[in-house]
């Protein structure tokens, strides 16, 4: 059985664990203020929060309800746009009437929904971050410059008003965002926490961890498998330091690795890097081990993550083996994983002396899409000598890759055109393209030869390279 509570009910059900919340939400609940739309994660119609106790303290993030399956609701709250409105119009409501950010109003329950989540969790209240939180949700009717008034007005009306360093709930509360009963949620969860059912017994079971993968390409299919679900596992989902060595949890989210304290003092530019992989609202739901055992070969954290020297831990029960990331993929979806494993931990050095990094991606839309090639690079230089060069892309090749013979050129070299331009020629043997919707062969060689000449334009702006590459 699955329990959870939908907005202040519990729910108890026998329904299949491979379900949609969205199908739950609107057929079983009969809630139809959640909307379903692409069902691909794609258009944010269908977002709702799930809150859930971490380190004692309530988080709410905001998640596609349609590729999110029920068993990863299991002991956890969800809100939908009943949940926060009653007789009356809830003020973020109101400010989208005010503003006219909503026509036939089929997106609006979603655009709701996301601004609560923006109040309830967003370290800072910006007009930039509201317009973060909405970066998911599509609109056909009302166009983009009223739903941008929305995030505006509510970023600005309660920015003063909310303490950003406690939890925020009470003061939602007071502003009459959240309805009294939220104040209960968490011994309402707490409760329910003690009668979670084990995952064991499903061990050697298809993983599911955000599900933002699995959703979209066999959702049918997955609702009568038997499913393990990872989030009710004990698999870390944040990032820690021990000794020289960085851990990112089996469970940590693409967004827990975009705000990672730690990891940016490493990588100052990683955050920027990481708005380009989806949207906020799929970069809270998606894990990094999830883009890695998908293997896609444009996966971007894959490329990320393969030019920071990661090593995958892989559990099976108590037994833990380590294996290089451009080990682990093999070929075309194919990897180093065997039955029962699962990504317990990526772990990577915590010092990179005199390092910088740099990521690129080029895909038809910029927050929404997957690349067309993308690349990234971690280079350090003394001297104006290249002491190590790491150079990885993706799209170019049947796997996430590694540029052995691109890197080894350019490390030694002395930073300037000609060593820039050897590495291009060189990394244009180094790769096999194939022609498919995303660009034809031709059109792939030439983007990345474009992206190395962007690492280093972008890299070292006082040599002024984007001169002489032109
Ligand atoms: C709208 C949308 C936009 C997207 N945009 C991007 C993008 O810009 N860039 C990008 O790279 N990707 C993108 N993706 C793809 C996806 O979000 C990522 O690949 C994500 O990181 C997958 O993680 P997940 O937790 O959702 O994986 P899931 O879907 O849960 O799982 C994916 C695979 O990994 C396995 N798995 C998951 N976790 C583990 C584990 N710990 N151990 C063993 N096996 C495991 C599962 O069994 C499954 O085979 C997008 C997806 C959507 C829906
Ligand atoms: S229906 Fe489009 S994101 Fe869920
Ligand atoms: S108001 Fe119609 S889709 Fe947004």
């Amino acid at each position: 059985m699955i329990r959870f509570f939908l907005n202040n009910k519990l729910i108890e059900t026998m329904q299949p664990a491979g379900l949609s919340l969205l199908d739950f939400i609107r057929n079983s609940a009969q809630l139809k203020g959640t909307k379903s739309v692409c069902m691909e994660g794609d258009c944010g119609a269908c977002t709702v929060l799930l809150g859930k106790i971490e380190a004692g303290n309530m988080i709410y993030q905001s998640v596609a309800s349609c590729i999110m399956p029920l068993g990863n609701v299991q002991g956890k709250h969800i809100v939908t746009v009943e949940g926060i409105s009653d007789k009356d119009l809830n003020p973020v409501q109101q400010i989208l009437v005010e503003v006219g950010a909503s026509q036939c109003g089929f997106c609006t329950p979603g655009i709701v929904m996301a601004l609560t989540g923006f109040l309830l969790n967003s370290k800072s209240l910006t007009e930039e971050d509201a317009r973060m939180w909405v970066e998911g949700n599509i609109c056909r009717c009302t166009g983009y410059a009223g739903i941008s008034r929305a995030a505006k007005k509510v970023a600005e009306f309660y920015a003063p008003r909310l303490n950003t360093k406690k939890n925020r709930i009470n003061n939602l509360i007071k502003e009459k965002i959240l309805p009294n009963w939220f104040a209960d949620v968490p011994s309402w969860l707490e409760r329910l926490s003690m009668d979670n059912e084990p995952n064991a017994h499903l061990s050697r079971s298809l993983p599911v961890a955000g599900a933002t993968d699995l959703y979209v390409q066999q959702q049918e299919a997955l609702q009568t498998m038997p499913l393990r679900f990872l989030s009710q596992e004990d698999i870390r989902s944040d990032i820690w330091i021990d000794g020289d060595l960085l851990y990112i949890g089996g469970r940590t989210s693409a967004e827990t690795l975009r705000n990672s304290k730690a990891l940016n003092q490493i990588f100052p530019t990683l955050k920027k890097s990481m708005r380009l992989v989806s949207s906020l609202l799929i970069r809270q739901q998606a894990t990094v081990a999830g883009n890695l055992v998908n293997a896609s070969p444009i996966g971007d954290m894959a490329i990320i993550l393969l030019s920071m020297d990661a090593v995958l831990g892989l559990a099976d029960k108590n037994k833990i083996r380590t294996i290089r990331l451009d080990d682990f993929f093999k070929g075309y979806k194919k990897i180093d994983l065997k039955d029962g494993e699962v990504v317990k931990w990526v772990r990577m050095p915590s010092k990179f002396p005199d390092t910088m990094f740099n990521f690129e991606k080029v895909s038809r839309r910029n927050h929404l899409d997957i690349a067309s090639v993308n690349s990234a690079c971690r280079i350090s230089i003394q001297e104006n000598m290249i002491k190590e060069a790491v150079i990885t892309a993706g799209g170019i090749a049947p796997v996430p890759f590694l540029l052995q013979k691109t890197s080894h050129r350019l490390t030694g070299k002395k930073l300037n055109i000609e060593s820039i331009k050897g590495a291009a020629q060189c990394a244009d043997q180094e790769i096999k393209p194939i022609s498919d919707v995303r660009g034809t062969e031709k059109y792939k060689r030439i983007l990345l030869r474009q992206l190395i000449y962007a690492h280093f334009i972008t890299l070292f702006p006082e040599h002024a390279f984007e001169l002489e590459l032109a």
